[in-house]
């Protein structure tokens, strides 16, 4: 059997296998062989046309090598061109994904086919008056944002805008619940912020800030996302220092009404950091002063949206305690540069984000009347409980570090959250009642 496979095909002709005489060289035949092989099966077109597509690609798509647009795995350039002029410091050249890029396109070409693109943030609770700005904001710079929401006082309204945009997503998510998605950063917003609504069911209200920030955490653990934490001025609670630093550990009732938010933050704050020291997520913490402007919830008892509303509808302003409780109200925009000068910076935190400019409930009521009606009332109610008396922070930190500072002050961004609410109250009337009515 074995001798049948080794002599298969001899014959006569052949030199016996023992009588080894090498055969003659011959040199040209080594010189057509690959020709041949070449221009049999049509391989010499393949090659050619391959060539072909090859220099049309490079002379259509010249890729650039400008450094300014490598970065983060996603050639995202950490500092957009209107934060550029705030700082100079690249924020992300310690990660990982930006060595990797730097890498691939050492040379300063990035692979064919491959697009540049923005970097993929998710932001929780992005339907809301926040949320909503700050997604503008990322999809202006050229990010893809998704946002997930699960509409408790946020709208579709607020960011349907963006819907058709191949770089928006929106997820009705409650984020109590577990979510898995390939993201490069969080901004944890998802929280009722006015006490009208995390009142309402405080249950759910801690639930959300534990539970939920809990989830958040151990996706941007598990993705290796930075994560940032909305906080909030509550945390100092009815403060016994004013200014308030954020050095101040706060003086917060644990078993009021308002506990479960207070608290409930103060908790994702820890939450927050011990993620960062344990499991070395990159996080930040933002602690927010009132802020107003356009898109707040019209009736979520927050004192500018409550005045502002009362003045449009030609009702008395409703002043709680003897109106000489201070508050400082930031116009959004200023916050949302904060947050994303902090989401960009090389510091955690937590910082300071409000404007220091302080405001008594009757001044405020006073601004009010002076833009909307001169005439509007003002009514004194009883306040309620823990209501603190003075809030103004102490914005430094912010300005050392962030270089970040508000801009616009109340007497400027009132007018803009006016024409806002004046639209939806009588657009609203309008859809309700069939009549239009008049400021
Ligand atoms: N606006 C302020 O003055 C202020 C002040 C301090 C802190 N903050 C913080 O900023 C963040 C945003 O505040 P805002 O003023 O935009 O409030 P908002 O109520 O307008 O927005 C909150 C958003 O979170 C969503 N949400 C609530 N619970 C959720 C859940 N379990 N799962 C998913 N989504 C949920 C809501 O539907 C809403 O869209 C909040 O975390 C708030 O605590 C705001």
């Amino acid at each position: 059997m074995g001798s049948e496979l080794i002599f298969r095909g001899h014959d006569e002709t052949q030199p016996p296998a023992d009588a080894y005489s090498p055969k003659p060289p011959k040199p040209w035949l080594s010189m057509t062989r690959p020709i041949h092989y070449m221009l049999r099966e049509q391989r010499l077109l393949f090659v050619l046309v391959g060539i072909g597509i090859a220099t049309l690609a490079f002379t259509l798509f010249p890729s650039s090598n400008s450094p300014s647009r490598v970065g983060y795995g996603y050639g995202y350039d950490p500092i957009p061109t209107d934060l550029a002029r705030w700082s100079n410091t690249p924020s992300y050249e310690h990660r990982a994904g930006f060595q990797i890029h730097r890498v691939m396109n050492s040379g300063g070409k990035i692979p064919l086919g491959l697009k540049r693109k923005g970097l993929r943030i998710v932001v929780t609770g992005g339907a809301g008056f926040v949320g909503s700005h700050l997604v503008d904001r990322l999809i202006e710079r050229g990010d893809s944002v998704i946002v997930v929401d699960n509409f408790f006082t946020g709208r579709k309204e607020n960011v349907m805008h963006h819907f058709g945009n191949p770089r928006f997503e929106l997820i009705r998510h409650d984020v109590v619940e577990p979510l898995l998605l390939e993201v490069d950063q969080i901004y944890h917003l998802a929280c009722p912020a006015s006490p009208v609504h995390y009142k309402f069911n405080p249950v759910k209200t801690i639930k959300t800030n534990v539970v939920g920030t809990l989830n958040m955490l151990g996706l941007a653990k598990r993705v290796g996302a930075r994560f940032l934490l909305t906080s909030t001025s509550e945390v100092y609670g009815d403060p016994l220092q004013h200014p308030q630093v954020e050095t101040y550990w706060g003086n917060v009732n644990p078993i009021g009404v308002r506990s479960c938010y207070d608290e409930g933050k103060r908790t994702a704050e820890t939450l927050t950091m011990d993620y960062h020291r344990g499991a070395e997520v990159e996080v930040r913490i933002a602690r927010i002063f009132n802020t107003y402007g356009p898109r707040m919830c019209i009736d979520d008892g927050r004192v500018v949206s409550n005045f502002v509303a009362q003045a449009l509808r030609k009702e008395p302003l409703t002043v709680y305690g003897d109106g000489k409780q201070t508050r400082s109200f930031q116009y959004v925009s200023d916050l949302v540069e904060g947050l994303m000068r902090l989401m960009e910076g090389e510091h955690i935190g937590p910082f300071n984000l409000g404007n220091p400019g302080e405001f008594t409930m009757l001044e405020l009521a006073k601004v009010v009347q002076e833009t909307i009606d001169p005439d509007a009332k003002i009514e004194y109610r009883a306040n309620t409980e823990d209501d603190p008396h003075k809030r103004k922070p102490d914005i430094t930190k912010a300005k050392d570090l962030l270089g970040w500072e508000p801009k616009v002050s109340l007497r400027k961004g009132l007018p803009l959250m006016v024409s806002d609410f004046r639209q939806r109250i009588f657009g609203d009337h309008k859809d309700n009642s069939g009549t239009k009515t008049t400021a």
